[in-house]
């Protein structure tokens, strides 16, 4: 079977095993390059959205870079079925632990809802099994659209809104290259509040407690949670929106995990990324001029990082040299794009783009690419005209 992108606005219907396979490869060869400042680093590591982002290039920075650690995957992501081929996360989620196997990691994937009992009660059981029961750093990468509410059974949903009054702005379709204006009215208290619930700090909050109450963190044990703040210009739709607020929130909840991680010596963090295209973020309105103008100017410059290179850095030049942190104690990747000199090329760029000509001056094609190969396609690599072993394929499993 010949796969082809299967594009509606922000989302991709179809995904191309092998280009996903491909994609991976090249994040583990660049963090195979990475030389680590320092020996303490995680061996065993759970992931919480593992599958694809800054989950994915997290596993694969510390199961392939220096730390050369083990890893349990939880994802959210469906196989092939009578709908379609599946989730490229799907597709990650095997391509990873087969790379990591043939390297001698142990490494394991749990497919399941990250909010539910279950999935928590799995998760113990492999920390006991591949582990031996301790588990030393606890990454929280989820970007989740709704949290099952266990008292009432039914779903908080997060809303991407501004907090106060409207904000015009403009939204990006893959699928007709288009750039369409949109008005964001603000977000109802409800709306607030259940955005907080879903990507605030709560959900974080009682996994550590989980975890520490039945005796699965390990001495000097870590965790660590990834979080956007972005330049003035885009405060009004990310910052101090609704999904701001609920960073926020995740900020303030490090405080209590790092009480709660005294006991063991350990410590809870927050590493503020950079903004950049995945399958999340692109569903930003408002955000993605943005990221067409900051993927011009930093790749002008020389700065640009994808997640790979970014969680690098991460944990092979900050993570363990603590006077490298902001005044609130946040570690901080996104500094390359706040550089004052970048911003002002940006503002620069977001000033003069258009629906008309966005294509031609911003780094549409670099963006484009970056969503199509977050899917499997647009790699170099792959031949796509040739058939996917569709038999072959449906008998892997994560
Ligand atoms: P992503 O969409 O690429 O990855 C999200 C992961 O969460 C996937 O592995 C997915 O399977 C998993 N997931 C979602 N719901 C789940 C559930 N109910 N149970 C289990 N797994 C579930 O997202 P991305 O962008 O990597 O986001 C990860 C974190 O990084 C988020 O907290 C986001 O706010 C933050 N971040 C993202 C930035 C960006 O520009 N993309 C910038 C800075 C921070």
């Amino acid at each position: 079977m010949i796969i082809q992108p299967q594009i509606q606005g922000v989302v991709a219907r179809s995904c191309h095993p092998m280009g996903c396979k491909a994609a991976i490869e090249e994040q583990i060869s660049n963090a195979q390059q990475q030389k680590a400042r320092t020996t303490d680093l995680p061996k065993n590591v759970l992931i919480l959205g593992a599958s694809s982002g800054f989950g994915l290039a997290s596993r694969i920075a510390l199961t392939f870079g220096p730390a050369n650690a083990s890893t349990i995957g939880v994802s959210f992501e469906r196989g092939m079925s009578d709908k379609g081929i599946g989730s490229a996360g799907w597709y990650n989620n095997i391509f990873v632990k087969e790379a990591a196997l043939e390297a001698g990691r142990t490494t394991s994937n749990i497919i399941g809802d990250a909010f539910s009992e279950n999935t928590r009660q799995t998760v113990a059981d492999a920390i006991r099994t591949q582990f031996g029961g301790k588990v030393d750093l606890v990454v929280y990468s989820l970007a989740a659209g709704l949290r099952p509410n266990p008292e009432t059974g039914d779903f908080w949903r997060s809303s991407i809104k501004p907090v106060g009054e409207s904000v015009e702005g403009y939204s990006i379709d893959f699928e007709k290259n288009s750039l369409n204006s949109v008005t964001l009215p603000p977000a109802s208290k409800q709306e607030i509040n259940d955005t907080v619930k879903v990507m605030g700090g709560e959900d974080w909050l009682s996994w550590m407690q989980f975890l520490a109450q039945n005796d699965l963190l390990a001495e000097n044990g870590r965790t660590v949670a990834y979080s956007y703040i972005g330049p003035e210009h885009t405060h009004a739709i990310y910052h101090k929106g609704t999904l701001g607020l609920a960073k926020t929130h995740l900020h303030q909840t490090r405080h209590e995990i790092d009480t709660l991680l005294s006991p063991l010596h350990g410590q809870a963090d927050i590493a503020v990324c950079k903004a950049l295209v995945t399958k999340a973020s692109v569903f930003i309105p408002g955000l993605t001029p943005y990221l067409l103008a900051l993927y011009k100017v930093m790749k002008a410059k020389g700065l640009h990082e994808g997640c790979i290179e970014q969680m690098d850095r991460l944990f092979y030049r900050k993570w363990n040299d603590r006077a490298d942190r902001d005044g609130e104690g946040l570690i901080r990747l996104d500094d390359w794009e706040l550089q004052p000199d970048v911003q002002e090329e940006v503002d620069a760029l977001l000033a003069q783009m258009t629906p008309e000509n966005f294509t031609q001056i911003s780094d549409y094609n670099g963006v484009l690419n970056d969503f199509l190969q977050l899917n499997g396609f647009g790699l170099s690599t792959v031949d796509y005209s040739k058939p996917v072993d569709i038999a072959k394929l449906k008998a892997l499993a994560p």
